[in-house]
């Protein structure tokens, strides 16, 4: 609807979906509004701190090298994607952000960061090919700065199962 093109077919059941077949892409793209995470650390800047404008990141995907982290002429020089994928990517990038932080904020919810990954059909049409849940993005309250994600998990707190619950009652009803 927001003119984002996605793999997504069809829900079957609980656990599985059907989706269209792409190539992925192999680029972790990730958008920061709040410095978290693997900024706070590489840039020494305290976590919450709120961006003047998003920042659009990417990462190689190569789990033997740790995903590091690369610039775009990375992605063009290493034939990762053209300049034209990078283009689209860049620009589908930023409307997920702006369409995602309305629907979450429309229930208390603060988006500040999150990672996607995209794929090219076979006739090379960039598409969304990914989940968006609370494993793949930082969700905060918006009222409260409670953590609804998974950094729950990776920090050791607990209640993740119960902040997924409640991340998904506030977006479903
Ligand atoms: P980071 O601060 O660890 O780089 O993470 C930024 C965002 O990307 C955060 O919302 C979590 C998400 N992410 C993934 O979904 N998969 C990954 O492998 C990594 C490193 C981050």
């Amino acid at each position: 609807k927001e003119g984002i093109p996605t793999h997504y077919v069809q829900e079957i059941n609980d656990r599985d979906t059907f989706v269209k077949k792409v190539e992925i892409v192999p680029l972790e793209v990730i958008i920061r509004n709040v410095a978290a995470g693997h900024f706070t650390l590489r840039m020494g800047v305290p976590e919450g701190t709120e961006f003047k404008t998003p920042i659009l990141e990417f990462s190689y995907k190569n789990d033997d090298l740790h995903d590091p982290f690369i610039n775009h002429y990375y992605a063009l020089a290493l034939g990762l994607a053209t300049q034209e994928e990078i283009d689209t990517i860049t620009k589908y990038a930023f409307k997920i952000n702006e369409v995602l932080k309305k629907i979450l904020l429309d229930a208390n919810i603060r988006l500040i960061d999150f990672k996607v990954e995209f794929g090219r059909l076979s006739d090379g049409t960039i598409i969304l090919a990914d989940e968006i849940s609370p494993d793949t993005c930082r969700f905060w309250d918006a009222t409260t700065g409670a953590h609804l994600d998974k950094d729950l998990f990776r920090r050791n707190l607990g209640g993740e199962a119960d902040a997924y619950q409640e991340v998904m009652k506030r977006l479903l009803g």
